[in-house]
């Protein structure tokens, strides 16, 4: 009881002290072709030496179109293409030395959530040289201006280029944490549909309810929220449940592709101010464990959790329910039920399984204290977890049920 009170009390002076904040979002430039802008963006930015970071496949499919406009205009440039999914301090560490060996002055992060969050923590390195990662984990703890930041997502999920998140994973300890400061949100979001043509279904699929997941855990905190950020999660909310599954059937679908890189960017400024909730305190300790791809774990844990937290959602989720057309009848339980069961039928629609059998007895006691470690104070969820009730949770994840 006193725990939680201590939460609210932190959450509630939190709300008040981030009003006064200054919410910076990135300047979108948008639209078919867009990524042949980005020359101009560096000059405007007086860039001569742009450091791209980038994963392997997107670094040999997509990265090329971009390195050909570079090249075009005589802007030089240097690539990292081996970021790995949930990036560890090593891999940021050699992103930061490649920069200042070469003389870079600005990124390019090109991908999803992986090649940005490794980015953004090599570019607090590069201004913070005397201060480890670790911290610098938490919230406002950077304190200081990146370089120049162009980010372009090739996912419509993690919402990364116009959030203030890096998430890194200890390469030591396998612990996954999060750098959570305003300086982290890009100068420029690049959201250029092509670049996410084609996208294999199963991406498609997890990416989108990660971006799901992002709106919904936004929407149903207690605090935080704004007239905008609600707007921004009710919208990117209805977007999804319309396009997501067109552009899983079909990656050439770019009316659906366009639909969700814009759902994906106005969830992800729904969470930068409203802040996620405890589905994906624990999908993390599953990626820094398992290795579990983040948006697959969201996925998974995200139905769980909202039936779990049962009335204390159901007037959000009664709403949501209405707005994506589930259903306009009914209590508001019954709505709120309707939301979650279209949520699993989605999942089931896209393959997505209904629990993970991997996650072994011996780890969940990690498990639940990296997950309530990383919720409280921090994030505004609808209910507080305690160790036993988050334990009850994640048994449903791996019983999947
Ligand atoms: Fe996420």
């Amino acid at each position: 009881m006193l725990e939680k009170a201590y939460y609210r009390s932190f959450q509630a002076v939190f709300n008040i002290g981030a009003r006064c904040l200054y919410w910076r979002r990135p300047i979108e430039v948008s639209g078919t072709g867009s990524t042949g802008r980005i020359p101009e963006l560096l000059r405007q930015e007086k860039v001569n030496r742009a450091m791209i970071v980038t994963g392997p496949s997107v670094g040999k499919k997509l990265a090329p179109r971009i390195t050909a406009a570079l090249e075009e205009a005589g802007i030089g440039y240097v690539m990292f293409a081996e970021v790995e999914a949930n990036p560890s301090v090593d891999t940021v560490e050699k992103i930061r030395d490649l920069y200042v060996d070469n003389g870079c002055d600005g990124f390019i992060a090109i991908g999803g959530g992986s090649p940005m969050d490794a980015a953004k923590a090599a570019a607090t390195r590069v201004v913070r040289p005397g201060k480890t990662l670790d911290r610098m984990a938490g919230l406002l703890r950077v304190g200081k201006k990146l370089p120049p930041f162009i980010a372009v997502p090739t996912t419509a999920g993690t919402g990364s280029e116009t959030t203030i998140a890096a998430v890194i994973t200890d390469t030591a300890t396998h612990h996954k944490y999060a750098l959570m400061d305003l300086h982290l949100v890009p100068k420029y979001a690049v959201l250029d549909p092509e670049m996410t043509r084609g996208l294999p279904p199963k991406i498609t699929g997890t990416t989108g309810m990660d971006a799901l997941t992002h709106a919904v855990e936004a929407y149903v905190c207690w605090t935080y929220n704004t007239k905008e950020s609600l707007r921004c999660a009710e919208e990117a909310t209805v977007d999804i449940f319309r396009y997501l599954e067109r552009a899983y059937r079909d990656g050439n679908d770019m009316e659906a592709r366009t639909k969700m890189l814009i759902a994906s960017n106005k969830a992800g400024f729904a969470f930068t101010r409203a802040g996620v909730g405890n589905v994906h305190a624990i999908a993390h300790t599953l990626g820094g464990l398992y290795n579990t791809p983040h948006g697959l774990a969201n996925a998974v844990i995200l139905p769980i959790v909202l039936e779990d937290y049962g009335e204390a959602v159901y007037p959000k989720l009664a709403r949501l329910a209405e707005l994506t057309g589930t259903t306009a009848s009914g209590t508001e339980k019954e709505k709120a039920e309707a939301f979650i069961r279209e949520i699993r039928a989605m999942n089931a629609r896209m393959e997505i399984p209904t629990g993970f059998d991997f996650i072994q007895e011996k780890d969940i006691p990690q498990m639940i204290t990296w997950a309530l470690k990383e919720a409280n104070p921090t994030y505004p969820v609808p209910v507080v977890y305690n160790r036993e009730r988050c334990e009850k949770v994640i048994r449903r994840v791996m019983a999947g049920t």
